[in-house]
């Protein structure tokens, strides 16, 4: 495994990799890495001969009230990690070598960015995509691995992707949680002892809601109302419970056949994210 610092590096070794005829599987990553990222990065290895893994905080997707200089730095931890699981290539650009000038080109998704985490985080999807689209221009992978647990995010790269006809596929991987439900994420580690037990209220939320659902509930303002009550008694103040169409993020009023359960709530100044994708033809699986 290598670690390399700049475009010109990483440019170098992919091309190298794939004159040995090896596909390129990109894991993109902000780093404190923990099993839900290593999840994407052995979907990648299963499809691909090459895998990079950047690990890059992006000052551009982060509000300026928001965590930016607090969000967990853990290179070393991380790269240990990657060297567990077999990663080929660590790209680790610094802000300087991302964003050398003031950035007058972004990338900005109609829309699908709208609601969700883009009405509570105005700018943070423009500076998502257009990190992701730089980042795809430097590593040139033929597969990109995102998780479904930023469900808003998968859906405006897919978008990206197809509408500015990117030479690349999107690979969606499932939601990897802890033991107890709670989906993994790098922010989990912001919370005490009473808050991560009070987070779990999010995916118990989830559970209530496809119960109902498979019970034979399908207004969606009944079953936001479960949620948000399971959410409240919890102490978890909403920022949204929505249940909306999964590709084009719309509201529905009724479940007639494909939804994202999709829910933003902070337990004490942590901003917590999760989501439920059904299928009613399906709802045999478990989430
Ligand atoms: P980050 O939060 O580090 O997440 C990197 C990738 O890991 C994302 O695609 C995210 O959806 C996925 N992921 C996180 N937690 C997961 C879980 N519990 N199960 C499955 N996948 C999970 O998302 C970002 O970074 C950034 O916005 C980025 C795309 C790197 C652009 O800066």
């Amino acid at each position: 495994m290598v670690t390399l610092h700049t475009i010109e590096q990483i440019r170098q070794a992919v091309q190298n990799a794939r004159r040995q005829g090896r596909t390129i599987g990109f894991v993109p990553t902000m780093g404190a890495l923990h099993e839900g990222h290593g999840s994407l990065i052995k979907a990648a290895q299963r499809q691909c001969g090459c895998v990079v893994v950047s690990i890059f905080v992006n000052p551009t997707q982060f509000g300026p009230a928001e965590d930016f200089s607090r969000y967990p730095r853990t290179l070393e931890t991380d790269a240990a990690y990657c060297q567990k699981l077999g990663v080929d290539i660590i790209f680790a650009p610094c802000a300087e070598e991302m964003y050398p000038h003031e950035q007058l080109a972004w990338v900005q998704i109609e829309k699908l960015t709208a609601g969700l985490c883009g009405a509570a985080r105005p700018g943070h999807f423009r500076g998502v995509a257009t990190v992701c689209a730089k980042l795809f221009n430097c590593v040139q992978p033929d597969i990109a691995y995102f998780g479904q647990k930023d469900a808003q995010q998968a859906a405006v790269i897919c978008r990206m992707v197809h509408d500015l006809n990117m030479p690349l596929k999107i690979c969606v991987c499932p939601i990897i949680r802890e033991p107890d439900g709670l989906a993994m994420s790098s922010r989990n580690r912001y919370l005490s002892a009473d808050e991560r037990r009070r987070a779990l209220c999010l995916y118990h939320a989830l559970q209530t809601c496809r119960e109902q659902i498979v019970a034979g509930q399908r207004q969606v303002n009944r079953l936001t109302e479960a949620m948000h009550q399971i959410v409240e008694r919890n102490q978890g103040r909403v920022d949204y419970i929505s249940i909306i169409d999964p590709q084009t993020l719309e509201p529905l009023i009724h479940i007639e056949r494909k939804a994202l359960v999709a829910l933003a709530v902070y337990i004490g100044q942590t901003r917590l994210i999760d989501n439920l994708l059904l299928d009613l033809n399906d709802l045999e699986n478990p989430i």
